[in-house]
């Protein structure tokens, strides 16, 4: 009885350690449905589901998320478990507390249909010289945006060192994207042979009907936001042709329905993380064939470019150049100047 009971202590007191050892960790937020909802992902090292109280008193946090997902992904020789809940019933321009097992967050909503908010936006952005990021930590807790889009190559990248290297980049991030949303795409660094498990894994984008992070959209105010997914045409032979139908097909009817709704969300903007324009230097990727490819569609296959033409998308944003410019309104590769 006596060696029984002592066990049972010992074993209480290892269990102990184990779990504080390791804690709800790289907790970030993302927009996953309209204003009065927001979504949390996270990671652990170990199974077990947890739920999410949250509530506009820190003392009292009388809402509960319950646990929408747990995943257990393996990157290499690491298992991680990926969570994901969403909190809904939120109150416009209210600032929320959120607590997962013990660790307490708090972000503040943006007001019902807000017609002015300000978004950064960058892509190709390290773990290792990632010389911006002390900076956009800062700028982003003073207030400075309200959410993140980040146009794909994300930490350099998320699989290295069997995902370490994406683990420090989003526990370096923790306490800004805890607080505002943090919103990707993919870029080729994000293809870790393995069918970009490591961005599905890692993150939440809004529904598309294909439970993937690949191509999704959102309103907000007065902005229709569509993220895409160059990577398709980069990897098409890797995995296959068919996403590249797929996303187009989904493409043209999330347009249609933005342009019908234009009277109340007046812009369409979008992102991917390969350019279809570009002009620095003479590569690959700003005049041969991949920005045909991506741009106009080759082989049979569609482009992006016409149905952006078709529903007149306002703007577009893209990365991978690792370089900055902005041009004159583009279509079909003509510009032009002193139109509106
Ligand atoms: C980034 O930071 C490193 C080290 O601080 C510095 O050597 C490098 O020049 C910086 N790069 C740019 C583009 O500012
Ligand atoms: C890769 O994942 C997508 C979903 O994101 C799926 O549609 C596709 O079939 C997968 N391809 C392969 C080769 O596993
Ligand atoms: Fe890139």
């Amino acid at each position: 009885m006596g060696l029984f009971w002592h066990s049972c202590i010992l074993l209480a007191i290892f269990l102990q350690v184990a779990i504080a050892a390791s804690v709800p960790e790289q907790v970030h937020l993302a927009f996953h449905g309209d204003t009065s909802e927001m979504a949390v992902i996270w990671t652990t090292f170990y199974d077990g589901l947890h739920h999410v109280y949250y509530g506009t008193d820190v003392k009292n946090m009388n809402q509960v998320a319950i646990e929408t997902s747990i995943k257990k992904w393996t990157s290499g020789s690491v298992t991680r478990y990926s969570h994901r809940a969403k909190m809904s019933n939120l109150k416009p321009s209210t600032t929320y507390y959120y607590k997962i097992e013990g660790r307490v967050f708090e972000f503040k909503t943006l007001s019902a249909n807000p017609q002015s908010y300000r978004v950064c936006i960058f892509g190709d952005l390290g773990y290792e010289h990632g010389n911006s990021t002390d900076a956009i930590i800062r700028n982003g807790l003073n207030g400075q945006f309200d959410f993140i889009i980040h146009v794909g190559d994300i930490a350099y990248d998320l699989h290295t060192d069997d995902g370490r290297r994406g683990d420090a980049y989003m526990r370096r991030f923790e306490p800004l994207f805890s607080a505002i949303p943090y919103m990707v795409i993919a870029g080729n660094h994000e293809n870790d042979g393995k069918n970009f498990s490591n961005f599905q894994e890692r993150f939440w984008m809004p529904h598309n009907g294909f439970n993937d992070n690949h191509f999704y959209s959102f309103d907000l105010g007065p902005v229709h936001w569509v993220g895409l997914s160059s990577e398709f045409y980069g990897y098409d032979r890797e995995y296959g042709k068919e996403s590249i139908w797929t996303q187009y097909n989904w493409l043209n009817t999330d347009l249609k329905a933005a342009v019908s709704k234009r009277k109340s969300v007046p812009w369409i903007i979008t992102y991917q993380h390969r350019p279809i324009y570009c002009s620095i230097d003479y590569n690959h990727d700003c005049s041969e064939f991949e920005n045909t490819f991506l741009r106009s569609g080759a082989l049979g296959l569609p482009g992006l470019e016409p149905s952006y033409i078709q529903s007149h998308v306002d703007l577009n944003f893209c990365g991978h150049q690792h370089a900055y410019e902005r041009f004159y309104p583009v279509a079909d590769r003509k510009y032009y100047t002193g139109v509106s």
